[in-house]
């Protein structure tokens, strides 16, 4: 456990605080904005991820940490603001070049890809969603040879991930946790200096999840960073050398795991986000009760809604 806790060495300089400079990062962003309409997703001021740990991202549902993932990546872009990776601006630089300059994020799985191989799938993480195919078929006899080093490549780490076996098989027919398990070996393929993983343990069986938290492990000892969003708090604790907090687009909090989690207004995002019931779908549902005329229904989603804002308090 020794690394949820204060290191000998610190990361940052100065007071943990929301946007805290640190001794060594390897992505720092700086006025990154992005709204929906007339709702801010992402609002954050300064931020900088240490090289070589494991940082987490947290936050309750909505906080923008997806859309914060997409703009980094080049997946979505933002309104405005700047980053860089080791000192180089990767701000409109589109996603295949952003993965091959050294940062990928997981997708889940889309129908589309459950219909390709894993062996398939592995192949397209290897270029970064497409993108190079073009310019390197001219050459054949190089291409021969980066198809046969890309398939290497591949069963390694198909082995590594335990997916080997199936690597003929249709994504589609992968558990849950081998689903997440495939994500993580394909964003490998373009050999990551930075991997973002967008909550890793979702819908993994508490078979899988030690495993899970073993490659991300892994990842660390082999000199990655990495920056992960994650609801499961027992993965923060266990793994993150580093924690930032998200509410409302705005990075609110950041620090050590054994000083952040205990924070009072961090562990009342929590509970927020381990709600079962999504507020926003509740006041969407009762603006529909107010327009059928339903007043039973109205008063109903009104206590509730009262109800859900007096436990996030
Ligand atoms: N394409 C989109 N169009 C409109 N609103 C969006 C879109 N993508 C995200 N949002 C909104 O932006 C906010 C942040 O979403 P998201 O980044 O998915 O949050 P998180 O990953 O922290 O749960 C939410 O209110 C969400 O509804
Ligand atoms: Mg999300």
């Amino acid at each position: 456990m020794s690394d949820a806790t204060i290191p000998a060495t610190q990361l940052q300089v100065g007071e943990p605080g929301p946007g805290v400079p640190k001794v060594d990062p390897i992505l720092i962003a700086d006025g990154v904005r992005r709204s929906f309409g007339g709702m801010t997703a992402v609002d954050v001021a300064h931020v900088e991820i240490p090289r070589g740990k494991i940082t987490a991202l947290i936050g309750p549902n909505g906080a923008g940490k997806t859309t914060f993932f997409n703009l980094l990546t080049g997946f979505d872009r933002p309104d405005s603001g700047t980053w860089s990776l080791d000192g180089e601006s990767l701000s409109h630089v589109p996603a295949y070049r952003v993965a091959r300059k050294g940062m990928v994020r997981t997708f889940q799985l889309t129908k589309a890809l459950s219909l390709l191989s894993v062996m398939e799938n592995m192949r397209l993480g290897a270029t970064g969603q497409g993108g190079e195919r073009f310019g390197a078929a001219l050459f054949t006899p190089l291409w021969r040879k980066r198809e046969a080093d890309i398939t290497a490549q591949a069963e390694e780490l198909l082995a590594r991930f335990k997916l080997d076996a199936k690597k003929d098989d249709y994504a589609a027919s992968l558990s849950g946790g081998q689903r997440k398990l495939l994500e993580m070996a394909r964003a490998l393929m373009s050999k990551p200096r930075l991997v973002m993983l967008d909550e890793p343990m979702a819908g993994v069986n508490p078979a899988l999840t030690q495993s899970l938290l073993g490659h991300v492990l892994d990842l660390k000892n082999d000199g990655t960073t990495v920056l992960f969003v994650e609801h499961d708090m027992h993965m923060v604790q266990t793994i993150a050398d580093w924690v930032i907090v998200m509410a409302e687009g705005k990075i609110v909090a950041e620090g050590y795991p054994s000083v952040v989690m205990q924070d009072q207004a961090v562990i009342d995002a929590y509970l927020g986000a381990h709600h079962d019931t999504d507020l926003g779908s509740l006041t969407g549902q009762l603006e529909v009760a107010k327009d059928l005329g339903d007043s039973f229904l109205v008063e109903e989603l009104t206590d509730e809604i009262g109800e859900e804002n007096t436990d996030a308090k």
